[in-house]
């Protein structure tokens, strides 16, 4: 916790550092408020205490400021008698609190038994929304702080980027926070779901077409490539299109201009592109259905996403920022319930945990879901793994990091954990039992 003085009086210091001493806290002294505005504006502070003895027009500014920059900042006005009369209208305004000099050590020590636990909630809610959310992406694991440092250096230039990973793991999340951190931001970012549409139609709908290309093209239409420009196309299940449409993309790619379905003329393009696919590319290259001409030219800077089953630390922070966004803050979850979800596999990954706690929110009647309002075949999974003396919930944690490490390579995993790879599979198989 950090914690500022503001106080030019000798006596005052003396108190406080007394005070301070042995406690946990990191203190930070000035004797001015001149002085107290410059550390202000490198680091968050829980508490201020501001040595008042004269009350002044600049001294109520500076409150005012500081509590509208920061309002979970807690004050302690250390007055005298005089001033104190004009410091307790100001501070039962802001719920500040007043020390009339002389005070205890005692008295000091009650308001910060009052103000302890107040400022640690507050602060552990702050974390859980601020600093484990990158631009509405929300994860704390290695492997996300990983992803994050990724989105930030290739959203400084207008590399291509392959997105990897399962359903429901954020691909589009991550496509569109790349768009917004890139100096592309004022422009359209435009996804484009190429497994949904037919050939014909995907391809009207990349490049465009003429007024009566073909049946129904009553009239001429721009395409996503050049609606975007100076934006981002984000080129959703990519591993979908067809192996016409791949010798297309490809040209587009290569050439970086488009033509028209059924026009003539060449059409520069400048969107830049974003892909992402849930499918095993290289495999389909092997097998010949992808071409690796395709992928190369997709595949200049790959992210990967981690399913959430093995990202399982990300589970609490990801419930509470669901739960606040579904229930507008009103509904929270309890620990045993959090910890319940933790023991499910989430093979919808993201996306399922969010349908989870959305609907368990609609069907919660209190103030607080508990294990029991989960869903049946997460309770069960739950009950059955905190009763299975199989693979124990560390040795879980531990498999998946081990795994997560190595890449999904199981016998590095095996390796790094110094157990055989017969044992590691052994121990997979158990986690499965007892997930299914
Ligand atoms: N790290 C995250 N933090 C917060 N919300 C997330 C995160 N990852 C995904 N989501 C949410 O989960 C849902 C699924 O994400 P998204 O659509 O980006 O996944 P996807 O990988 O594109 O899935 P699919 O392959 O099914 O299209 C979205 O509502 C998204 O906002
Ligand atoms: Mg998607």
């Amino acid at each position: 916790m950090n914690l500022l003085v503001i106080s030019a009086k000798e006596k005052t210091r003396r108190t406080l550092r007394n005070f301070f001493n042995n406690k946990n806290f990191e203190v930070f002294w000035t004797k001015r408020l001149g002085e107290a505005e410059v550390e202000l504006k490198q680091r968050i502070f829980q508490v201020i205490v501001l040595d008042v003895w004269e009350f002044s027009e600049e001294i109520s500014e500076f409150i005012n400021r500081t509590k509208s920059l920061f309002p979970k900042v807690k004050f302690i006005h250390i007055t005298n008698f005089q001033t104190s009369v004009e410091i307790i209208g100001l501070a039962n305004h802001f719920h500040s609190r007043v020390l009339v000099d002389p005070f205890s050590q005692t008295e000091l020590e009650e308001i910060f038994e009052d103000f302890l636990p107040i400022v640690l909630t507050e602060n552990n809610e702050q974390n859980s929304e601020d600093d484990f959310d990158f631009n509405g992406i929300i994860g704390n694991s290695g492997s996300m702080k990983r992803v994050f440092s990724l989105i930030q250096k290739v959203s400084q230039n207008d590399t291509t980027v392959l997105i990897r990973g399962a359903s429901g793991t954020g691909k589009e999340l991550i496509a569109s926070a790349i768009h917004k951190l890139s100096h592309r931001k004022e422009n359209l970012f435009l996804p484009v779901n190429c497994g949904a549409l037919t050939e014909t139609l995907l391809e009207s709908e990349l490049f465009g077409h003429e007024k009566g290309s073909f049946t129904g093209a009553i009239s001429k239409k721009i395409g996503k490539f050049e609606e975007a420009e100076d934006g981002t196309i984000f080129l959703d299940e990519i591993g979908d299109i067809s192996a016409a449409m791949q010798v297309k993309l490809l040209r587009v790619l290569q050439q970086r201009e488009i033509t028209r379905v059924g026009g003539s003329g060449v059409i520069p393009v400048n969107a830049r592109v974003i892909a992402a696919t849930n499918k095993n590319l290289e495999k389909e290259i092997q097998e010949g259905t992808f071409r690796e001409d395709l992928f190369y030219r997709l595949n200049v800077f790959p992210i990967r996403l981690p399913q959430l089953s093995q990202r399982k630390d990300d589970i609490p922070i990801l419930v509470r920022h669901f739960a606040k966004r579904f229930s507008k803050g009103e509904i929270t979850f309890s620990e045993e319930a959090i910890q319940g979800l933790q023991s499910y596999h989430f093979p919808g990954n993201i996306r399922e945990l969010e349908n989870i706690i959305e609907r368990t929110l609609i069907l919660c009647d209190g103030k607080e879901v508990k294990f029991e309002n989960l869903p049946a075949n997460i309770k069960s999974i739950a009950e059955a793994e905190m009763n299975s003396g199989y693979v124990s919930s560390f040795e879980k944690d531990l498999l998946l990091k081990a795994i997560e490490k190595a890449n999904g390579n199981k016998s590095t995993a095996a390796k790094l954990l110094g157990i055989s790879t017969k044992t590691l599979y052994s121990m997979l198989e158990k986690i499965e039992i007892s997930m299914n």
